[in-house]
């Protein structure tokens, strides 16, 4: 038994999307949420200063007593996950990917969209990942233009929400794809649009963070890292950013 909180990191609100699927999984297990927030978005920066801010964050709640963290964030995960692992080891870090794989198994038009920040999408983890199950399949990347800055300002319910929607899926539906993979932690939040943007033409919208929380019940069973059952759990929220948005990061985990 091990009652240490589990770590979840991602450079703003995104990441709480795999928070939520990581508490429905674990409802015991305490959980400490670091959303950067100060330095968000990540999407468009330097390969190594999101390493850089990726290893001061996993710092951060390794300082908090972390038995285990979750890089709830592509873009850092694509950046310094190998970099992490090694640092911290043996702590287990369990990173995103994107579902490329489910999304091409799964494709019966042969397309599959993917959208990501710019800078997943020019890493290695998306190229791999890419090439190793999209033999055969289309595969058709776009960057969620505006995605991150619309969840951060809560304005996922807006016309304009529709708009950068729209905009963002028109070339990978005009080439027939049938499923959209999400490879960011805030594209989530836009789910509902994405919906009525893809209304009635068979397309899948693939969110992987269920998945993500499968993996983290593996590896706490693996480890023998799960809390007493018996435990009320704790939820922490920590940010670089004030405390107004630490405040804010409260609310959205819980859906107010
Ligand atoms: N939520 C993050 C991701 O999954 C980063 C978004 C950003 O800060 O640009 O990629």
């Amino acid at each position: 038994m091990d009652n240490r909180p589990i770590g979840i990191y991602d450079s703003g609100l995104g990441g709480l999307t795999v928070w939520r699927e990581v508490r429905r999984a674990l409802p015991c297990e305490a959980l400490v949420y670091l959303g950067d927030g100060k330095n968000c978005p990540y999407g468009s920066r330097p390969r190594e200063e999101v390493a850089r801010l990726a290893d001061e964050a996993v710092g951060r709640l390794v300082a908090e007593g972390c038995k285990m963290v979750v890089v709830a964030c592509n873009t850092a995960t694509a950046a310094a996950i190998g970099a992490l692992r090694a640092k911290y080891a043996p702590l287990p870090i369990v990173g995103m990917e994107p579902a490329v794989k489910p999304a091409c198994l799964a494709t019966r038009s042969g397309v599959v969209g993917v959208l990501a920040t710019e800078r997943s999408l020019d890493g290695d983890l998306f190229r791999r990942t890419a090439a190793r199950y999209g033999s055969g399949i289309e595969v058709v990347a776009a960057p969620g233009r505006g995605f991150v800055e619309l969840v951060e300002g809560d304005r996922e319910a807006t016309d304009e929400a529709e708009r950068t929607v729209r905009l963002a899926v028109a070339e990978m539906l005009a080439r027939g794809a049938d499923q959209i993979v999400l490879g960011c932690t805030h594209y989530p939040f836009l789910i509902p649009v994405l919906r009525r943007v893809v209304a009635g033409r068979g397309v899948e919208i693939v969110d992987p963070s269920p998945a993500v929380a499968r993996r983290v019940v593996q590896l706490l069973d693996a480890g023998g890292l799960r809390c007493d059952p018996d435990r009320e759990p704790r939820y922490d929220f920590l940010t670089f950013a004030d405390e107004a948005y630490q405040l804010r990061l409260e609310r959205k985990a819980f859906g107010r």
